[in-house]
């Protein structure tokens, strides 16, 4: 991901960006960049590879300036290179940029037809081209900001300076992080608390959709519609919390709401936004004759390839087995050399899973390892890996994690496909586009936080609870039932709404809450079907469902969470979401450890 760094001073300001840049190198990058203003002259710098090419550059042409922004560049749209580098620099506007812009095509192709004439690949380099296209129509720097802000969709931090103005830092961030730190003179900006920490005395988070206006003397921060809106200073010291957690109460908390930012990148580190095709394990030229794909992982990340198992069934058509990896490694299989395995595991250290690879080296054509730490012993021990880039990840109970490895997952899914020919160009693009729109909708959804709220004050006092689901959201069921069980200590279960008439319905009493997913798909009906029987012997259903759903259904009885229109193949995505955050405001209004659950550890690295 990439990293953010303004500075306004009384003094030159290069050399302190430049060790703020080296301390946001942990979020990943291929590329950097400085920019200043001096004496009413932008002046800019930016290098590919390590922040050392910049330091280079700069002692040899120095960025005189009290007002400067940094960049550290996780290439999504454009390779890494100097021209898609941060800052990006158009008339009086420079700016730097986090997160993805899922509207940049349609507003390049605006700009490109009104003349425009563009040096990068990159979306950020469109919306500084915007602003500049309404400075240019008259528009003042603030209004040009906030009108350029109204027309982008997505997750995404940005700090922006205007020539004519070096006194102000331009800000806002929409599902991506962004802080304002206090020093005893200066005023910073960062994408995190820890990359400042010796640097501030007070902080100030934004909320979504704030926009603030910096000067040394005063901060400015406004809501999305204009309004004057007043955020609480926090004063910090090295140590506090709220250096590591930043504005939220818990860990697992901070990294619901990191999904936004961190599906983006997931998905954008294999999308060619130039050709529209998803780019990964390019050895593997061919894929005609494949026996087998076999998914082998634990808990959340078994849940994680339950799902893929619906997306490679439908589009790469060839069997596909499932395995938690503790039963795989002990059993008696037979393997051909025409099967591919697929080991998914946040940690990469899982002992069962770790053991379940070594079990299958040599006797499939290839291993391949879907991880977040890619120095692990899963990572290295596996002939391929794709990293899931989630950032790290402190709550025992996974979040982030799961999605991005779903991100992944349909990544190599599409790629699959493509590679045994059996997707249009048409479809390829759409469900691209599909996987584009995913942080948007899930910042959406996380905003809905009273709704989570209301429906976890009621489930608190289960003593236990039945999830459901069909076909693609039956993994979610699984899934659901496992955040809630693990951090609320209730016990929850995962079925198949049609296995409730084999068993579970005999627990079905008014004590026992039913929570649904049931998006309006071919088997809504049947799904309901299943919600009525549950109704009928008093259980109290909360349906997980869309506009269209809760119209359909229109029951005053049911409790419902209604979820906009999605489709089928990023539904398990989206219904994660509320899936986390009833699970996390339970064991909140519990009380119990969330971040560290009794009796669990973050990566089980023994059988
Ligand atoms: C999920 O919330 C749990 N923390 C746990 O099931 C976890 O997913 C499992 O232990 C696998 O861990 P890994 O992804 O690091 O292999």
């Amino acid at each position: 991901m990439c990293g953010i760094i303004g500075i306004l001073s009384n003094k030159e300001v290069s050399s302190t960006i430049i060790d703020v840049l080296k301390k946001l190198e942990y979020r990943g990058y291929d590329s950097a960049g400085i920019a200043t203003i001096f004496d009413n002259e932008i002046r800019r710098q930016r290098a590919k590879g390590k922040i050392e090419n910049l330091v280079n550059l700069i002692s040899e042409n120095d960025l005189p300036g009290t007002i400067g922004i940094g960049h550290t560049r996780w290439a999504t749209h454009g390779i890494p290179s100097e021209d898609n580098a941060h800052p990006h620099h158009v008339g009086s506007v420079v700016g730097v940029h986090n997160g993805i812009i899922e509207n940049f095509r349609e507003i390049k192709e605006e700009l490109i037809n009104k003349g425009y004439k563009f040096q990068s690949d990159t979306d950020t380099e469109v919306i500084i081209q915007l602003c500049s296209h309404y400075i240019n129509n008259g528009y003042n720097n603030r209004d040009a900001f906030f009108k350029t802000i109204g027309r982008l969709e997505g997750a995404f931090a940005l700090c922006f300076m205007f020539k004519n103005d070096e006194e102000k830092l331009y800000v806002t961030r929409r599902s991506a992080p962004l802080v304002i730190g206090y020093g005893k003179k200066d005023v910073f900006v960062g994408s995190d608390a820890v990359s400042l920490s010796n640097l501030i005395e007070s902080v100030i988070f934004l909320d979504e959709d704030d926009v603030a206006i910096l000067s040394k003397k005063q901060t400015n921060i406004y809501d999305k519609l204009g309004e004057r809106v007043d955020r609480k200073k926090k004063s910090v010291d090295l140590n506090s919390d709220i250096i590591s957690k930043g504005n939220y109460q818990h860990f697992m908390l901070k990294e619901i709401h990191e999904q936004p930012e961190v599906f983006g990148y997931a998905t954008s580190s294999f999308i060619n936004f130039k050709t529209h095709k998803i780019e990964m394990l390019n050895e593997i030229k061919e894929l005609d004759n494949v026996d087998r794909l076999i998914f082998v992982a634990c808990g959340t990340a078994y849940f994680a390839c339950a799902v893929a198992k619906f997306w490679f069934e439908k589009y790469v058509k060839v069997p596909v087995e499932i395995d938690v990896a503790s039963e795989f490694r002990y059993r008696d299989t037979s393997f051909s050399k025409n099967e591919y395995a697929i080991f998914v595991s946040q940690s990469g250290e899982t002992a069962d899973t770790l053991a379940a690879l070594r079990k299958v080296k040599g006797k499939v054509k290839k291993t391949i390892s879907v991880v977040n730490v890619v120095e692990s012993s899963i990572a290295r021990e596996s002939e391929f890996v794709l990293p899931i880039k989630a950032g790290p990840e402190i709550g025992v109970a996974s979040t982030k994690a799961f999605t991005a490895q779903l991100a992944v997952l349909a990544c190599l899914a599409i790629n699959f496909s493509n590679k045994r020919g059996l997707i249009s160009k048409k479809e390829n693009s759409e469900l691209i586009d599909e996987l584009v729109s995913v942080p948007g909708i899930m910042s959406n959804i996380i905003k809905k936080t009273s709704i989570y709220k209301e429906f976890a004050r009621k489930l608190m006092k289960a003593k236990n609870a039945l999830f459901l689901g069909r076909g693609i959201l039956y993994p979610l069921a699984l899934e659901a039932a496992l955040k809630l069980k693990e951090i609320s200590y209730i016990h929850a279960e995962g079925y198949p709404s049609g296995e409730l008439k084999h068993g579970p319905i005999a627990l079905v009493d008014k004590k026992m809450p039913v929570i649904c997913f049931a998006p309006v798909n071919n088997l809504f009906e049947k799904t309901i079907s299943n919600v009525q029987e549950v109704q009928a012997r008093n259980g109290k259903v909360l349906l997980i469902t869309d506009d269209e759903g809760a119209s359909r259904l229109n029951s005053s009885e049911i409790s419902m969470i209604k979820l906009p229109k999605f489709s089928n193949f990023i539904s398990p995505i989206i219904y994660a979401i509320p899936s986390q955050l009833i699970a996390y405001y339970t064991a909140l209004y519990k009380g119990t450890d969330i971040d560290k659950p009794r009796n669990l550890a973050k990566s089980v690295t023994v059988e």
